[in-house]
């Protein structure tokens, strides 16, 4: 997949509390190499503002909402994540940014690489010269 798209996860309901699940390569289309979150945002915070070389990743809103912005140099898709039963797919190469996060949200970031400062692109005109526009 090259597009950003969002996946719909297993609910298990149960009068218990509801369950939800991913696992690698069947509800992601990527081997897991890292998973980070994103609290205690500040209102007004923009976190994201950058593209990854080799990173493809999944976006869950596990608490709260909050919207990330996708951009492929061309056109931008807003995204609204605000239930833990579904997530972003971001393929590789997009610029993305992540705002209005809201009160006590919490962004869970699951990663098809380890962290790597070498795989970030920083600012938007080399991320534009990187796709050749
Ligand atoms: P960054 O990815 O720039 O945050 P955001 O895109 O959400 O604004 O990361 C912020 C800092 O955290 C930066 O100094 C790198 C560090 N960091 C790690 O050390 N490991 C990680 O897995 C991540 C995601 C970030």
């Amino acid at each position: 997949m090259d597009y950003p798209i969002i996946i719909n996860l297993p609910k298990i309901e149960d009068s218990r509390g509801n369950l939800s699940f991913l696992e690698e390569q069947k509800h992601i289309p990527f081997v897991i190499k890292r998973t980070y979150w994103i609290y205690d945002v500040p209102g007004g915070q923009v976190r994201g503002g950058h593209a990854f070389k080799e990173q493809q990743e999944f976006i869950i809103a596990l608490s709260g909402s909050f919207d990330v912005i996708v951009d492929d140099g061309i056109e931008k898709k807003t995204f609204s994540l605000n239930r833990s039963y579904y997530g972003l797919y971001i393929p590789a190469t997009l610029w993305r940014e992540m705002v209005n996060f809201s009160t006590n949200s919490l962004a869970m970031v699951v990663s098809s690489t380890h962290y790597s400062d070498h795989d970030y692109i920083r600012s938007y005109r080399d991320f534009l010269n990187y796709k050749g526009l």
